[in-house]
């Protein structure tokens, strides 16, 4: 990050400066859904507390017609609705809007690109944006390349060995891939036009304030960093839990799934947080290493037993809140026959120094009875010579770090009821987030979409820990593709339960899921 006249100190309270570079950030597909409901919100909240460099343009490119003000007055409705602060501020609107334009071209269109080039340069000039740029790209996966390449060719990316004085960086939307080959190939193909520096692989759960949290519960805390293994911990659970179907997704689902949708990127991006070793340092670098080590460390699925350590399912029609739903089956563009999972849980195993023999249960799924994400480390018992009750075992003390929502972290002991006699009752300290610091988080866009304008990758998916999470489970999807090879019939779980029979029968040794 170069200070010059141009960068623009961020306001961090409590912690040093840090300088933000001028920059125009492009949208590709920006009459979109995620657009409308998390980018724009999160730039108008990044203006609002004064994190965004002075001289900054947002351009949104689609295909549809639209004038510059037709897409401020749309961008502002969407703010108006999904910003986290309302209602929307009409002084600062009045700047922020200015700062915002509309390109219209086709992703495939390669004069479109020479085009924005000049559009950008003219920018430039007016608003001192210094020629650097993010591009984001809000879009399918599959348009990925044919972008890449034709800013390539446009001379919107630039070669950072060269180019010194400006930068231009890339956001690329999850899937990244579905599965370990078509991975390869999608990097193989972004390598052609960008280096891998320039390429921010978005998992917005990494923004989320708790998660980022979980490097400072452990590394900050004598407490817990030094129970943190397997002579005191017993297992850990991490659910992804929703009660939503998979509404007007249905297209999209049934090329997806829950393993590539959920479990292959934000389920194992937590996974390798909370089993990491700690880093040398807090560069980037050095915590990409040591996530990327614990995910090699997972022992690989014996595919031979592999219903006995994964559990799939697919919900049926049921009742959520009382109200009667439709089974995946019958929802639009789905399949009537479809064997596409919408639950999944696994029992694995991290083959370490530090987590050799500790069960990880993951599971997740939509329509389950309620919604939340949370990680729960159950801690072994003590030794059983004092405070045992006969047929009356003492509770596990239990840290649960919640995710979303109501973010935060309880932590569940023992404690002696009060009165004369010895009962023991487990009782809850529990720390909520909003309520502690009188303001709820910000939204995960917010983070991630400063930390690529100030060009700090941290909290984005590494090439490498992709590959080896795909490496990982892509067996898993094979074996499931192999036809004859499944005995699961489909639905298995009635919407509104929490999941398949088999997913109880993944605890081991009387084990059971954490209720949420
Ligand atoms: N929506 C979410 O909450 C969410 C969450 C996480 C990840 N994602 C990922 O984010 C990406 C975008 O999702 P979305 O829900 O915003 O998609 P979407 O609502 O379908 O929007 C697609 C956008 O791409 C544009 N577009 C499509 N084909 C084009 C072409 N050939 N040339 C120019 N523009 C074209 C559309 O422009 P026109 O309107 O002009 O056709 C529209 O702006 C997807 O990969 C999705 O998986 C979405």
């Amino acid at each position: 990050m170069t200070e010059n006249n141009f960068t623009h100190p961020l306001q961090e309270p409590g912690l040093s400066s840090r300088f933000i570079d001028p920059c125009i950030l492009v949208i590709f597909g920006a009459t979109g859904d995620l657009t409308a409901r998390k980018l724009l919100p999160a730039l108008y909240n990044l203006a609002r507390e004064g994190q965004l460099p002075p001289q900054f343009a947002c351009v949104g490119f689609a295909r549809r017609d639209k004038t510059h003000e037709q897409f401020r007055a749309e961008m502002k409705e969407a703010i108006s609705r999904f910003s986290r602060v309302k209602p929307v501020d009409e002084a600062l609107w009045a700047t922020f809007e200015k700062q915002l334009f509309y390109y219209k071209s086709e992703f495939h269109d390669e004069k479109g690109y020479q085009g924005l080039s000049q559009f950008l340069t003219d920018l430039d000039n007016k608003l001192g944006t210094k020629g650097n740029r993010v591009f984001y790209l809000s879009t399918q996966p599959s348009y990925f390349t044919t972008i890449a390449e034709n800013l390539h060719k446009a001379r919107l990316i630039y070669d950072q060995e060269i180019e010194k004085e400006r930068w231009s960086r890339m956001i690329i939307e999850k899937p990244f891939g579905h599965d370990l080959k078509s991975a390869e190939a999608l990097q193989k193909d972004l390598m052609q036009f960008l280096h891998e520096d320039q390429i921010y692989r978005i998992d917005h759960y990494l923004g989320k304030e708790t998660v980022q949290n979980l490097l400072v519960l452990r590394f900050a805390n004598s407490l817990f960093e030094s129970l943190w293994n397997n002579r005191y911990i017993d297992h850990v659970q991490i659910t992804v839990a929703e009660d939503i179907g998979i509404g007007s997704r249905g297209a999209l689902w049934e090329e997806s799934g829950f393993l590539r949708d959920i479990l292959q990127n934000h389920m194992m991006q937590i996974l390798s947080l909370i089993a990491m070793e700690p880093p040398v340092d807090l560069s980037a670098a050095a915590i990409h290493d040591e996530k990327v080590k614990a995910i090699k460390a997972i022992r690989p699925f014996d595919l031979s037993t592999l219903n006995d350590s994964v559990v799939r399912g697919q919900y049926g029609p049921g009742y959520i809140n009382g109200e009667s739903v439709i089974g995946y089956r019958e929802e639009k563009n789905v399949n009537p026959a479809s064997m596409v999972e919408t639950y999944l849980a696994m029992r694995l195993y991290i083959d370490n120094w530090r987590w050799a023999g500790v069960p990880f249960y993951i599971r997740g799924g939509k329509r389950l009875p309620k919604k939340g994400t949370e990680i729960s480390v159950f801690f072994k018992d003590p030794p059983s010579v004092l405070f045992q009750h006969p047929g009356r075992p003492n509770d596990p003390n239990v840290l649960t770090i919640r995710i979303q929502p109501d973010e935060g972290t309880s932590l569940k002991i023992n404690c002696k009821v009060p009165g004369t006699s010895q009962l023991i009752q487990p009782v809850k300290m529990n720390f909520r987030y909003g309520k502690y610091f009188g303001m709820a988080p910000p939204e995960a866009y917010e983070r991630l979409i400063l930390d690529c304008i100030l060009g700090d990758n941290t909290l984005f998916a590494r090439e490498d820990e992709v590959f080896n999470s795909w490496k990982l489970l892509s067996p898993i999807l094979d074996a499931w593709s192999e036809k004859g090879s499944s005995k699961d019939t489909f639905p298995n779980y009635p919407s509104g339960s929490w999941g398949p029979k088999a997913a109880e029968d993944l605890l081991l040794d009387g084990r059971k899921w954490r209720l949420l």
